[in-house]
């Protein structure tokens, strides 16, 4: 089997990005071949580390945007990474960047996009009072959080979630999403997959 090299952009816990790593044992198509952060001392890369998959810090601090990419692109090509998963990276990419990607870059976003695109989105979410909220699994475009949608799973909200609460909870859909639409896609780019299907 061909296996497709996955390249994972962290910026903190990485938590989805062990997820993205567990899922890819060798009888799956993506195997996880580099994870890079752009925050030194992240948990995320000695996890991957510790689990044999290469990783570095790439930090955006005291440099332009072209400099740090032109770096990230620099790591990604030298592994030979063809798929990219955005995994709790909070950088937003350049059209540049993301234009060379096209079709093979995706991300996790911590709400029912298109409603709360950006940060805070479980607050936003309580505050707005709506019944379900959840994640997104979509595409990268240059615009932020908004190419096209891949999947989505639900979560309700209950009386008295707070947001930290409510994100746990969305974390943990977050968990299965992710990895069921990477496999999914890998499988076939063109396919829409569905937890709900499944
Ligand atoms: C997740 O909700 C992710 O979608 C968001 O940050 C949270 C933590 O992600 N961007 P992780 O544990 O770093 O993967």
């Amino acid at each position: 089997m061909t296996r497709t090299p996955v390249g994972i952009l962290i910026s903190g816990g990485g938590s989805n990005k062990v997820e993205l790593v567990r899922s890819m044992p060798d009888d799956r198509p993506g195997t996880p071949k580099l994870v890079l952060s752009n925050r030194t001392g992240a948990k995320g890369l000695e996890r991957a580390r510790s689990v044999g998959v290469p990783a570095a810090c790439v930090d955006h601090r005291g440099r332009s945007k072209v400099d740090f990419e032109g770096e990230l692109a620099q790591h990604l090509n030298a592994a030979g990474i063809e798929v990219l998963c955005l995994a709790g990276f909070m950088r937003l990419l350049s059209a540049e960047f993301v234009a060379r990607w096209e079709g093979r870059i995706l991300n996790i976003h911590p709400s029912l996009l298109p409603l709360f695109k950006g940060l805070d989105t479980h607050a936003r979410a309580l505050a707005e009072g709506v019944a379900v909220h959840g994640c997104t699994v979509h595409e990268v475009t240059a615009a932020l959080d908004a190419g096209p949608i891949r999947d989505q799973a639900v979560v309700r909200v209950l009386a008295g979630d707070t947001p930290e609460v409510l994100a746990d909870r969305v974390l943990a859909m977050e968990h299965q999403l992710y990895h069921a639409i990477l496999r999914a896609w890998l499988n076939d780019p063109n396919c829409l997959v569905s937890l709900l299907d499944a």
